[in-house]
């Protein structure tokens, strides 16, 4: 129940609306019985006045989404190094009035991988694009020891700037795809009008792989479609949504969330 001492979370992002975070979040805290309710915050573009209300109305801290997670890094006392490499910012925690930030969406891909008993240490890893989550993905595997990360990516110059986030992260090719393990989909195709596209040429994929792609709307992209019948093993962006989501209660409240009460909340949610 909401009560004078509930204490508010949210997403900061626009649009906010679909966002699957307040039932996540808010199914979590139900099962640990914790006094937070998190809701969707619409802000359009006055960022520093959002980040500010995060203090003004004490509240727990907020999680950052589309297009904000540079932009609020002006307005925060202090970011965790991962933040700064990436200049990125997925959550933001109140800590009696002084703000951190925190990126937590490549530590909950790694997280996902390990609940599908990847080993990511010593593994050869293709990733498909170079934007923001690439770099969160890239950053996060090389912190893992990954063996080998080749981007691939449709404007070679990005890839390259992307490579330069891991000591073994480099510009790759299509060849690279074969001799992977792990085979990860960060760029939007295969969502909307581009649903009935890949965003490579799928027949290097085998049962060696696991294909993950971070798209969870189709929950099966026409990528992991195709990989599925070629034998691989395949993710989809929904466990990364949870435990990046765990991880920012994690830092929020000090306690560990249930994942499968989240995980429950997205079937019940869609
Ligand atoms: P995000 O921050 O969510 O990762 P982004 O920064 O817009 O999103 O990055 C999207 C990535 O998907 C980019 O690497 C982009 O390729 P470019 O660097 O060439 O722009 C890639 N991408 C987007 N649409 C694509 C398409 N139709 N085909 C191939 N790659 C695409």
């Amino acid at each position: 129940m909401i009560t004078g001492s509930t204490r508010l979370a949210g997403v900061i992002g626009y649009p906010a609306r679909y966002s699957l975070s307040p039932a996540l979040h808010n199914a979590a805290y139900v099962a640990m019985n914790q006094d937070i309710v998190y809701v969707a915050l619409p802000v359009v573009n006055d960022i520093r006045t959002a980040v500010e209300a995060v203090r003004a109305f004490d509240m727990v801290g907020v999680s950052v989404t589309v297009p904000h997670k540079a932009a609020v890094i002006p307005y925060l006392d202090e970011i965790s190094p991962v933040a700064s490499k990436l200049n990125s910012v997925n959550t933001i925690v109140n800590r009696n009035g002084r703000l951190e930030g925190y990126s937590t969406d490549g530590t909950g891909f790694i997280e996902a991988l390990s609940v599908a008993e990847f080993t990511v240490e010593a593994s050869r890893c293709v990733v498909i694009g170079a934007g923001g989550a690439a770099r969160a993905v890239v950053a996060a595997l090389g912190e893992a020891e990954a063996g080998d990360i080749a981007i691939l990516n449709r404007t070679v110059g990005k890839a390259e700037q992307t490579a330069d986030i891991a000591a073994r992260a480099r510009v790759g090719g299509v060849d690279d795809i074969a001799s992977a393990d792990l085979v990860i989909n960060t760029t939007p195709v295969g969502m909307g009008d581009t649903s009935n596209e890949t965003p490579i040429d799928t027949s290097a994929i085998s049962s060696r792989h696991l294909v993950v792609d971070i798209i969870y709307h189709p929950i099966r992209t026409a990528l992991l479609q195709q990989a599925k019948s070629r034998g691989a093993r395949i993710m989809n962006g929904l466990p990364m949504l949870v435990h990046q989501a765990a991880l920012q209660i994690e830092i929020w409240t000090g306690q560990k969330p249930p994942i499968d009460t989240m995980f429950a909340a997205l079937e019940s949610d869609s």
